[in-house]
This record gives structure tokens, sequence and C-alpha cells, in this order.
């Protein structure tokens, strides 16, 4: 809980924000630019280094996006609206906008159960965009070369609610409603290690297997999600491997599947 006088002002951070981005996406089109293929004047060492600025400068700026949204998350007042959202339809236009990413990389996206399970969920459209979009990247970026990420929303009841043996807590949580929407992103990736996974969360933490694969996150984006879903009465968790990808065809040891479970309220 965060007491008054910890709140960050958030007029004042849009406005840092804004100033410290528009220096970042001048700094990453100027160097689109000289790293343009058919400038042929740099040599390797020249345009490697350059790709790594223009790496570093991309994950500044996600960064900053990352900062703004904690503190959106922090103002009680914002949080608060609510509107229906057809879940189904939020992540369709979600898979649309991370087409060019899944392509490539070779994934084959699918989906998986009842389209119409959470049609009207009740919650804070914005918040749900982002939880979404992170447990997405992060099945794009961690998923192996031409691997599958499997998309899946149902209703569940919470007193019947499969929960991995880590997250008791969870599965206390969840009993006290009967029904919840249950919105599933699972890849084909490298998974968690086991003595890692209660970390995961964390502010700021990026698993050991994943660090040469991919250099440059900032380990935020879970601990945001997770902020984001306890905001919205919610809970998260996650299965890694997945005990179905040991299964016909799987492979041992791979694929996590996070999912995340917001209270849901039938439209009347
Ligand atoms: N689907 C996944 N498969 C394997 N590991 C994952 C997966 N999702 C998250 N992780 C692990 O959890 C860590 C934290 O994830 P998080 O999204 O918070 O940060 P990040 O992806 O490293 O950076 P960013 O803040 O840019 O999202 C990752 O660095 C990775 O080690
Ligand atoms: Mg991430």
């Amino acid at each position: 809980m965060v007491k008054p006088s910890e709140k960050i002002d958030v007029v004042f951070l849009h406005t840092a924000i804004h100033e410290l981005k528009t220096p970042l996406l001048a700094m990453k089109l100027i160097l689109e630019m000289v790293l343009d293929p058919k400038g042929e004047s740099l040599t390797q060492t020249q345009r490697d280094n350059l790709i790594d600025v223009a790496k570093s400068a991309e994950q500044t700026l996600a960064m900053v996006g990352d900062i703004l949204a904690m503190a959106k998350a922090q103002d009680d007042n914002r949080m608060r609206s609510r509107e229906f959202v057809n879940v189904h339809e939020l992540m369709e236009t979600l898979r649309n906008e991370l087409q060019t990413l899944t392509t490539q990389k070779h994934l084959t996206v699918v989906w998986e159960g009842d389209p119409m399970a959470c049609a009207a969920l009740l919650t804070h459209q914005e918040s749900l965009r982002s939880i979404v979009q992170n447990l997405f990247t992060n099945a794009i970026k961690y998923n192996r070369e031409g691997g599958t990420i499997t998309l899946r929303v149902a209703t569940v009841d919470g007193k019947t609610a499969d929960i991995p043996p880590i997250f008791k807590a969870v599965k206390q949580a969840l009993k006290k409603h009967a029904s919840w929407c249950v919105v599933t992103v699972e890849d084909s990736g490298m998974g968690i290690p086991k003595e890692e996974q209660t970390k995961i969360f964390g502010r700021f933490f990026r698993a050991s297997n994943i660090k040469t694969v991919d250099p440059y996150g900032t380990g935020l984006g879970l601990y945001l999600t997770k902020t984001l879903v306890e905001k919205l009465g919610g809970q998260i968790w996650f299965e890694s491997p997945v005990r179905r990808s040991l299964g016909e065809g799987g492979e041992e040891g791979k694929g996590t599947a996070f999912s995340v479970a917001l209270p849901y309220m039938k439209k009347t």
C-alpha cells in the first residue's frame, strides 16, 4: 500500500517522461538513418556499436514507459473507471498489433476455448490491455523460433480452479468468488528455471537463462503486470514447464503459461 506522501505526481511524471522521450526518439531515428543498409560508409564495428546504442535507446524508452504505467496504476481515481470489455476482442486487437514480431520469429498463434467466455468483463480497459500486452510480448521474446503461442479465455469457478502448488495463496484468494475470467498466454519457449520461480514478479528481476537470448529487457514488465492485476482485484500465476507440454508431441522442460484471473460478474 502506497502512503499519500509516497505517491508519484502523475502530471509531473507525464511531463518528465515526455521530456525524456523526445530526445530518445530523435536519437533512435537518427541512428536508424545512419544504419540504413544503403549507407556504406560504416565499418562492421561502427555498425555493431551503433546497433547497441539504438537498442539502449529503445530499452530506456521502454523503461520510462513502464515507470509512467506504474505511476498511473497508483492513481486510484484513474483506476476506478470501469467499462465492459470483450476480452477476446481486446486480445485479437493485440494479436494483430504484434503480428510483425510473431511473423519475424515464425510463431504460430492459436486460440483455445470459447471466444465468448468473457464477452462483457467490467474492468479498467487500459490496464487489462497492458497486462495482456506484457504477457504476449514475453511469450514472443522467450519463445523458440517457429514455436507456438496459445491464447485462452475462460470463465472459471474459484473453488475448483486448477492452480500450481507454489501458488497456494492464489488458490485461497480465488475461493472468494465463484466466477472469474481467466486469461492464459502459453508459449513453447525456454521456460523459467525452477529455483528462480519465486522471484519472477520482483522488480528488475531477469532469469539467468534468458540474458544471452535477450540482453535488453528491464525486468519491470511482470512487476507492473502483477501490480495492475491486483489493482483490478485479480490474481496472477504461471506454470513452467506447462504440464501438457510433457504429453504427446511436447518437449520436457519447455513452455510457460501465465494466467490472470479477474472477478467476473455477468452483465444484467
Ligand atoms: N514467457 C516466459 N518464458 C520464460 N521466461 C519468462 C517468461 N516471461 C517472463 N520470463 C522471465 O521473467 C523475467 C521478468 O519478466 P519481465 O517481463 O518482468 O521483464 P523482461 O521481459 O526481462 O523486461 P521488460 O521489462 O522489458 O518486459 C524475464 O526476464 C524472464 O527471465
Ligand atoms: Mg517482459
